[in-house]
C-alpha cells in the first residue's frame, strides 16, 4: 500500500470534476507579481500592504485583554450574521456624521471589504450579468465578479474620476446590475470623484433605478484638501457603501462593513450565512473595543502624517528622475499613484529590467476589466520607508531613461 506521501495531490485533482467556475476564475496577477517581487533587496512599489511598524499593537493588545474580561465566552462564542450590535452602533454613529443618517441594522459586518464584494457578487450577479466599473478599477472587485462570469462595461477616467458623460448610454445598452465605484483615492490611480460627477452618477443611478457599490476603503486617508460630499449622502438609499478597517487599523484582523437599506442588508445577510455564519466575533470586539477607546482617531491622524510624508518624498523623486515623457498622479490621500508611460513602452515588459535595479511595481494592464493600458503602472507608497522610496525611485527613474 502506499503511503500518503506517494500519493501526488496534483494527480487526484486531474481525475476530479471540478466546477466550471473554479479554472475561470484566474490567480491575483497581483500575488503573483509579489512572488517575483518580494526578494531581498528589492524596494518594492507593487503591494498595497499599510506600514507595519505603524501597527497599533499595544492598543490591540490592551483591547484583546479588555474584550476578555468584560465580555468573557460570549467574546468567543457564535454571534450574529449581522455582526455584535456594539460594533454595528458604533458605525451607525459614525457614518451617520457624513451627512446620511444611517441605522445598526442597517449595516452588516463583513470580513473585510473584500467579502463585502463577494457578497456583491452573490446577491446581483449571475452568467452573463453586466457590471460597469471605471476603467482602471480595483483588480479585487474583478476577481470576486468573475466567479459568476460577468461581463464589465469599462468608463474611461480623468482627473475628475469616472467620466459620467459617458455612463447613460452604456446603461441603456448594456443594463448594469450596478454601478462599481472607487470614488475616494482609488485603487488602482489615487484620482478621487469630483462632487460634480457624483452628482451626476447619482442622478442616473436614480434615474435607470440601478444601484452604486461605493467601495471606500480610503476616505479617512485624506491628507490634504477638502472631501467631496459622500456618494451616499449624494445618493441615500440608491448608495450600497463597503468600508474597512484595514488601512486605518489592520487588514489582519479582517472587518470591515457593508452599507446600505435594511431589506437589501437582509438579503446581503443570508447570502453571508452560507460563506461563514458570521465574521470573527472576538476580532470584532477587539475593533468595538478599541474604537470606543478613542484610540482610532488619533491613530488615523499618525498614519496619515507618515503617508503623506512618503506621498511627498515619493512625488519630488519622480518630479526628479522621472523624463518628461511619464506623467503621474498627485493624489491628496490614499495609499496609491498611478504613473504613464508613452504609448508604445509596455510597463509589463519593463518590470523585469526594474527587478534586476532592485525596484518592483504593479504593470496596469491587469486593473483594465475590457483590456489595455499596458503603457501604465500602479505604485505603492505607504509601505517602503522615505529613504527607500528615494532610492527606488532612483532606481526606476534609471530605468526609465534607458528604456523609453
Ligand atoms: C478598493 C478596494 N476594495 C476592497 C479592498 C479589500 O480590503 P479589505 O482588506 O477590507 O478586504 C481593497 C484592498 O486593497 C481595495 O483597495
Amino acid at each position: 500500500m502506499s503511503s500518503l506521501a506517494d500519493i501526488r495531490v496534483d494527480n487526484l485533482i486531474s481525475q476530479w470534476t471540478l466546477s466550471k467556475r473554479s479554472g475561470q476564475v484566474k490567480a491575483s496577477i497581483i500575488r503573483e507579481i509579489l512572488k517575483i517581487t518580494s526578494k531581498p533587496n528589492v524596494i518594492s512599489f507593487a503591494g498595497g500592504l499599510p506600514a507595519p511598524e505603524l501597527f497599533p499593537v499595544e492598543e490591540i493588545k490592551a483591547a484583546c485583554q479588555r474584550v476578555l474580561e468584560k465580555y468573557g465566552p460570549p467574546s468567543l462564542q457564535y454571534s450574529l450574521s449581522f455582526g455584535i450590535i456594539e460594533l454595528r452602533r458604533w458605525l451607525a454613529e459614525y457614518i451617520s456624521k457624513r451627512g446620511f443618517k444611517v441605522e445598526e441594522d442597517e449595516i452588516l459586518i463583513t470580513g473585510g471589504s473584500q467579502q463585502g464584494l463577494d457578497i456583491i457578487g452573490r446577491v446581483f450577479l449571475e452568467e452573463g450579468a453586466v457590471v460597469l466599473t471605471e476603467t482602471p478599477t480595483y483588480l479585487g472587485a474583478l476577481q470576486a465578479f468573475d466567479v459568476y462570469q460577468t461581463r464589465y462595461v469599462a468608463v474611461d477616467m480623468d482627473n475628475d474620476g469616472m467620466i459620467v458623460d459617458q455612463v447613460e448610454e452604456k446603461i441603456k445598452k448594456h443594463n448594469p446590475r450596478f454601478l462599481y465605484v472607487v470614488p475616494d483615492f482609488q485603487n488602482p490611480s489615487g484620482i478621487t470623484m469630483s462632487n460634480e460627477r457624483r452628482g451626476d452618477l447619482v442622478q442616473l443611478a436614480q434615474k435607470y433605478n440601478i444601484p452604486i457599490v461605493d467601495d471606500n476603503p480610503y476616505h479617512e486617508l485624506r491628507f490634504k484638501g477638502e472631501a467631496p460630499d459622500s456618494l451616499k449622502a449624494v445618493g441615500g438609499d440608491h448608495v450600497i457603501q463597503l468600508g474597512t478597517f484595514s488601512k486605518t487599523i489592520s487588514p489582519g484582523l479582517r472587518i470591515g462593513w457593508m452599507c446600505a437599506k435594511r431589506e437589501i442588508c437582509y438579503a446581503f445577510e443570508r447570502l453571508k450565512q452560507g460563506a461563514d455564519l458570521h465574521t470573527n466575533t472576538f476580532a470584532q470586539y477587539v475593533v468595538y473595543e478599541y474604537l470606543a477607546s478613542g484610540a482610532f482617531e488619533k491613530h488615523v491622524e499618525k498614519i496619515k502624517n507618515a503617508y503623506s510624508e512618503r506621498r511627498d518624498v515619493m512625488i519630488k523623486a519622480m518630479e526628479e528622475n522621472f523624463p518628461d515623457s511619464v506623467s503621474f498622479t498627485k493624489p491628496d490621500g490614499g495609499l496609491f499613484l498611478w504613473v504613464t508611460l508613452p504609448e508604445h513602452v509596455s510597463a509589463t515588459d519593463l518590470l523585469e529590467k526594474a527587478v534586476e535595479k532592485g525596484v518592483a511595481y504593479v504593470p496596469g494592464n491587469p486593473f483594465f476589466a475590457q483590456g489595455g493600458g499596458y503603457n501604465t503602472m500602479r505604485l505603492n507608497f505607504s509601505n517602503a520607508q522615505p529613504e527607500k522610496i528615494k532610492e527606488g525611485i532612483e532606481s526606476l527613474g534609471e530605468v526609465f531613461k534607458r528604456h523609453i
